[in-house]
């Protein structure tokens, strides 16, 4: 194989690679912190369209924290959404979603 190929075979497999360990982080990340109270990660991230997700959990995630912080419903989810721990992991969740977002291609269309 020519070098220059080669590397670039090798790079286009690291992102990959690298991409979905951050998918899978989000996902872990959402097992643990809104299973709870929301549906199947999936069909959540399958309602919204990439810039949706993009939009609510940008600037780290404010719109999203200030959605729960405002509901009482959502109290149970206060402690966490005002947290480091969310402001650290909010770009994982962000793949995670935007992954299998309703325009990402990755949803298997059942309709
Ligand atoms: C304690 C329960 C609870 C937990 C935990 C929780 N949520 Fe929610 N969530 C709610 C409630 C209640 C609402 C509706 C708030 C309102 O509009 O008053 C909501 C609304 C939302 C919405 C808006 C829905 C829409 O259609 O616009 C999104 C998106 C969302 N949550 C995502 C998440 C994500 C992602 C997590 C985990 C990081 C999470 N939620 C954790 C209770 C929860």
């Amino acid at each position: 194989m020519p070098k220059p190929l080669f590397t670039s075979a090798l790079l286009v497999a690291f992102t990959f690679s690298w991409a979905q360990a951050h998918v899978y982080k989000g996902q872990k990340e959402y097992i643990k912190n809104c299973k709870s109270c929301h549906a199947v990660g999936k069909d959540m991230a399958g309602s919204k369209t990439q810039r949706d997700w993009e939009k609510m959990l940008g600037e780290n995630g404010a719109t999203l924290a200030n959605l729960h912080l405002k509901s009482k419903d959502a109290e149970a989810s206060h402690d966490y959404f005002g947290s480091k721990k969310y402001e650290k992991n909010v770009n994982h969740l962000l793949d995670f979603l935007q992954e299998f977002a309703k325009d990402s291609g990755n949803v298997p269309a059942c309709d």
